[in-house]
Formats: structure tokens, C-alpha cells, sequence
């Protein structure tokens, strides 16, 4: 069996202003100084990376972005690309979130290429897959699932892939309360882990981090993470204030 350290991180979403980034991410560094046996990340909005870079230089909290353009420079108004965000001490990127595919079209043709542009630049891809309430009802959530995966990850051989995270987000249960009970989760996990051994071998997938994300708590996490295949967490709203959010990396 291989050890997976477990990864919490906190996406902000379209939340806090600079001075807010300071105050919360100060809070946080305080609170989870003496953790290290979890990988801990926060992605606020873009035009609070610099601070939240300043804030956390030195501690055991990593950066991540919420989205990323696939190339380095050009003309693509309103992008950020990766060597950006690697300049601004960006180390790991949320990818393909329900939200950016929902709300702005993204597919898993253009996710792969961000998951490519990531990986070729050391950033940590954490890409998102999920399904929606309707689909899950009509019995598709491994189809979905399983689909989106092999199209975001097509063009990748299992070398590529040692820093991968996927975070399986249940569209469902995003923002609403309603949490996947741990079986629930469990299940998709695991098929979420064999399918990635059939696609990128057994080793690739023994190694692999899958975070549960939607309405984690510090109520429900420790039962959520401690299923065999549950290795953290993406936290959205409950990422908001730093208390809650190392309650969660406590529960790990
Ligand atoms: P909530 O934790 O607010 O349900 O959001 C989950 C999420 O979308 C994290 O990326």
C-alpha cells in the first residue's frame, strides 16, 4: 500500500478583497503552523495572489490559482498564464472546476490542454471532475466521470503524472449543503482510482491524491476523509475563514 499524504485546499472562488486575502491567510498560517502531515493549499481570486504570496512565503501553506491560460504569452484578453502565476509564487492550479465549465464553456478538449501547459511548467494540476444532480439520477455519474477524466488527460503518459490531484466534485453537492455520505464518495473514488490504473497504470494510480470537494465542514470531514480513497479535501465556502478551514486540516 501506498502512503498518500493527504491535501486540504481552500478555494475562494470570487471572494476577498487584497487586505481581507492578508487578514484571513495570517489567521490560517497561525492556525496550521504545526501541521505537516498535510499538504495544505489556498486559491484566492488572482488580484489577491501577490499578497497571499508575501503572506505565506516561508510557511507550510501552498498557493494555487483557480484558473490558468494554457500558453505562456499572446493576445487573449482577460488571461493569466502560467508563467505568470509561477511568478507570482503560484505552485498548484485548480482545473476544469464545474463553475469554469458550466458558467464558461470550458471543455474537456481545453482543459486538457491547461492540465498539459501545468504539468510542463511543475505546477500541481488539481482537476476537477463532477456530475450533475440529473445525471447522477439517470445513473451516468461514472460515465461522466470516467469521460471527463480521459478527456482531460488524454495526451498524458503515467511519467507525466507524479503531481497530479483530482478532486472529485459532485456538481450536486457544491454550495448546497448536501454532502456525498463517505460511501458515496468512497464508491466514485474508487472507480475514479481503477479507471486511472486502466488509463496510466497501477503505479500512477496508487500514488494519485483525489480530493472530495462540495459543503465539506468541519462536521463531516473526518468521516469523508477517512475513506480509503478519500486523500483530502477542496473546500469552498467553509475555506473562507481560516478557522474553519484548519479545523478541517485538523480533522485530517
Ligand atoms: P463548497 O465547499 O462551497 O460546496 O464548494 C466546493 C467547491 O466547489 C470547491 O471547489
Amino acid at each position: 500500500m501506498v502512503e498518500r499524504k493527504p491535501i486540504i485546499v481552500g478555494n475562494w472562488k470570487m471572494h476577498k478583497t487584497i487586505s481581507e486575502t492578508r487578514t484571513t491567510l495570517s489567521a490560517l498560517r497561525a492556525a496550521v503552523q504545526d501541521v505537516d502531515s498535510v499538504d495544505i493549499g489556498v486559491a484566492p481570486p488572482f488580484t489577491s495572489l501577490s499578497a497571499a504570496a508575501e503572506v505565506l512565503l516561508g510557511s507550510n501553506i501552498a498557493l494555487a490559482a483557480q484558473n490558468m491560460h494554457c500558453r505562456d504569452t499572446g493576445a487573449f484578453t482577460g488571461e493569466v498564464s502560467p508563467p505568470m502565476l509561477l511568478d507570482a509564487g503560484v505552485t498548484h492550479v485548480i482545473l476544469g472546476h464545474s463553475e469554469r465549465r458550466e458558467l464558461f464553456g470550458e471543455t474537456d478538449d481545453l482543459i486538457a490542454t491547461k492540465v498539459e501547459a501545468a504539468l510542463a511548467h511543475r505546477m500541481v494540476p488539481i482537476l476537477c471532475v463532477g456530475e450533475t444532480q440529473g445525471q447522477r439520477e439517470a445513473n451516468e455519474t461514472v460515465s461522466v466521470v470516467t469521460g471527463q477524466l480521459s478527456g482531460a488527460l488524454r495526451q498524458l503518459r503515467g511519467a507525466d503524472l507524479e503531481s497530479l490531484v483530482v478532486a472529485y466534485e459532485p456538481i450536486w453537492a457544491i454550495g448546497t449543503g448536501l454532502t456525498a455520505t463517505p460511501g458515496q464518495a468512497q464508491q466514485v473514488h474508487e472507480i475514479i482510482r481503477d479507471f486511472i490504473g486502466d488509463l496510466l497504470g497501477r503505479a500512477v494510480a496508487e500514488r494519485l491524491r483525489i480530493q472530495y470537494g462540495g459543503s465539506v465542514k468541519p462536521d463531516n470531514a473526518a468521516e469523508l476523509l477517512t475513506q480509503p480513497d478519500i486523500d483530502g479535501a477542496l473546500v469552498g465556502g467553509a475555506s473562507l475563514e481560516a478557522e474553519s478551514l484548519a479545523a478541517i486540516v485538523r480533522a485530517c
